[in-house]
């Protein structure tokens, strides 16, 4: 029940990740290309980005050490690394993420720190937009698109 609970957010906040992170690295391209004022909205558009991030984090690391899909690669860790699905689960999905979700927190923070406007929305573009491009690579597009509390699958 729980696995189940667990494997729909982080299945629905992947979409909530990718919307939200477009907005965000959206507008700060806006801002940077336009060189507009850095507003509030801004402000909220990265913390959400990041947050939700942090969100996918947090269930994704449960994930990891009580999914039953992921006892068998924990058991023997050697054999999963010759098979490259397990592979994929063991490590490049975990290791891509938690880059994404660093290099999404640098991007912020460094913005934050800017002197200007511009360069405000300017690292945030950078930043927001590695980190998007890190997430699109690591996401397994091979799993259902959306699931459901087990109620459906797609
Ligand atoms: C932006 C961050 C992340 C995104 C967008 C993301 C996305 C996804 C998606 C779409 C799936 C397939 C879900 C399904 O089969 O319905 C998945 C599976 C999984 N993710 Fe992530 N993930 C992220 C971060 C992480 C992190 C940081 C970890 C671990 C530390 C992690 C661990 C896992 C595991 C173990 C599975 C397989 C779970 C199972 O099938 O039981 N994910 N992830």
């Amino acid at each position: 029940m729980l696995q189940t609970v667990l494997i729909t957010l982080h299945n629905i906040s992947r979409w909530l990740v990718l919307v939200f992170g477009i907005l965000a690295a959206a507008r700060a391209f806006s801002g940077w290309r336009g060189k507009k004022a850095w507003t509030p909205a801004d402000d909220r558009a990265g913390m959400l980005f990041t947050s939700l991030l942090d969100l996918q984090l947090l269930i994704g690391v449960v994930l990891y050490f009580t999914s039953p899909f992921m006892l068998p690669i924990l058991q023997n860790f050697g054999a999963a690394m010759g098979n490259s699905s397990q592979r994929f689960f063991a490590v490049e999905h975990v290791f891509a993420m938690i880059l994404a979700i660093v290099v999404a927190h640098i991007g912020r923070s460094l913005s934050k720190k800017a002197a200007g406007d511009v360069a405000r929305h300017k690292r945030a573009a950078i930043g927001f937009t590695v980190a998007l491009v890190l997430i699109l690579a690591a996401i397994p597009w091979s799993r259902p698109l959306l699931q459901f509390f087990g109620l459906f699958t797609l």
